[in-house]
């Protein structure tokens, strides 16, 4: 790879230890994908936030960097492993929280805004059309791409740490716009009723676009909220973090309809249906909120939990960014849903709290958020917010 006499600086120590070992890890990724030259991001989004899945090794990685480490563009976190504020609420150990909290005191030294959500466009981690940037967290890169416009990889932590040193991020795959270009029309001739049906659409063509760009036909409308559902679990259960819905996402227009084509059915969405949900029927854990709620969310479910309350045996958690639940406290949303019993999970998510052997059945709007908990060796129902609410208040999944 080329570099400047500026990188080639940086690269021989010029700059500090975290910027050399920052470009270390730049140089070696560019020239693993034969990138040319680095390129300027102008954000950075940072995942592996969570002490669960960094463990000591990771923390110590961290405070070696933030000894000299500086961010040079608008860096922020994805969710940690617990609220910041109410973590003891939310049944966190002590013992978790101290640890977290050393994670996050490192990034800060760093320079990185600790705004822990993987819905950093929602909070003023907005990117231009067509600006470069260098982000981690696969939803979010997926939105960035795809409903932005924006042109990122799906950077792992330590690469999107180090283009945070640097500034800058080597210029390969979805960064060069011959790697975007579609090459799999999908037809979708299925109808689209609720939030959770984006999920299931989303496992339907991650599963036969198969890493593959999709261009996507047949869909007429769609809100933001339910871009952000699709955009995580089509990546999260197959094709690549870049997606044109015609008519809908920027440059859909500018894409040559691709020769292979596969057509989505309403059998497919039920198919989704059939593999993300499980066979039970008490819920022990309803979340919504995967990616992070936006406020149109959290209107939704205070207005269906008016009046009610979640039953004892099961634990309601609405998953958002602290700006937002800001916005909900300013609302009234937030007493609302705090009578009837549920909780916020603020800077966290299910997916990355230490949540195994917690829970054993999870309902959810979010096939992401399926896919995760079977992994923290939960059994998983998919549906509406209605529907989350309801099992909510009678710990059971009606549906
Ligand atoms: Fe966000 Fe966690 Fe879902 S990071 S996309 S809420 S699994």
């Amino acid at each position: 790879m080329q570099l400047t006499k500026q990188e080639q600086k940086m690269l021989d120590g010029a700059e500090g230890h975290a910027v050399q070992k920052s470009m270390e890890i730049l140089t070696a990724l560019g020239d693993i994908y034969g990138a040319k030259s680095l390129i300027k991001v102008g954000s950075v989004q940072v995942a592996g936030v969570s002490y669960n899945n960094l463990g000591d090794a990771g923390l110590e990685f961290l405070n070696e960097l933030a000894k000299d480490g500086k961010v040079r563009v608008l860096t922020t976190l994805n969710p940690a492993g617990m609220d910041l504020e109410n973590w003891f609420q939310l049944g966190i150990s002590q013992e978790f929280a101290e640890k977290q909290n050393l994670v996050i005191d490192a990034f800060q030294r760093m320079g990185i805004l600790v705004s822990c959500t993987c819905t950093p466009y929602l909070i003023g981690n907005l990117p231009l059309y067509g600006e470069h940037v260098a982000w981690s967290e696969s939803s979010a890169v997926t939105f960035a791409n795809s409903v932005i416009g924006a042109k990122t990889n799906k950077e792992g932590g330590p690469s999107a740490l180090a283009a945070a040193f640097v500034g800058k991020t080597p210029c390969y795959g979805l960064h060069l716009n011959e790697n975007r270009v579609s090459d799999i029309h999908v037809q979708v001739k299925a109808e689209l009723i609720k939030l959770s049906d984006w999920g299931a659409l989303g496992y339907a063509i991650g599963k036969k676009a198969e890493n593959k760009i999709s261009y996507i036909t047949g869909i007429k409308t769609a809100d933001l909220d339910e871009l952000k559902s699709f955009c995580a679990s089509i990546v999260t259960y197959g094709a690549k973090p870049l997606f044109y819905i015609k008519g809908i996402t920027p440059a859909s227009e500018q894409q040559k309809k691709p020769k292979e084509t596969v057509t989505i059915e309403q059998i497919d969405i039920e198919n989704a249906y059939e593999n993300i949900n499980d066979e039970i029927t008490s819920i022990e854990l309803v979340c919504v909120g995967c990616p992070h709620c936006s406020i149109n969310e959290i209107a939704k479910v205070a207005e269906l939990l008016d009046g009610k309350k979640v039953v004892n045996e099961t634990e309601f958690w609405v998953a958002t960014s602290r700006t937002i639940k800001m916005l909900a406290d300013k609302r009234g949303y937030t007493k609302v849903i705090e009578a009837a019993g549920a909780k916020f999970a603020c800077d966290t998510c299910m997916a990355v709290a230490p949540l195994k052997g917690r829970f054993k059945s999870l309902a959810t709007t979010s096939a992401k958020g399926c896919f995760y908990s079977r992994q923290n060796n939960m059994k998983t129902k998919m549906g509406s917010i209605e529907e989350c609410v309801q099992a909510a208040v009678t710990g059971k999944w009606t549906s």
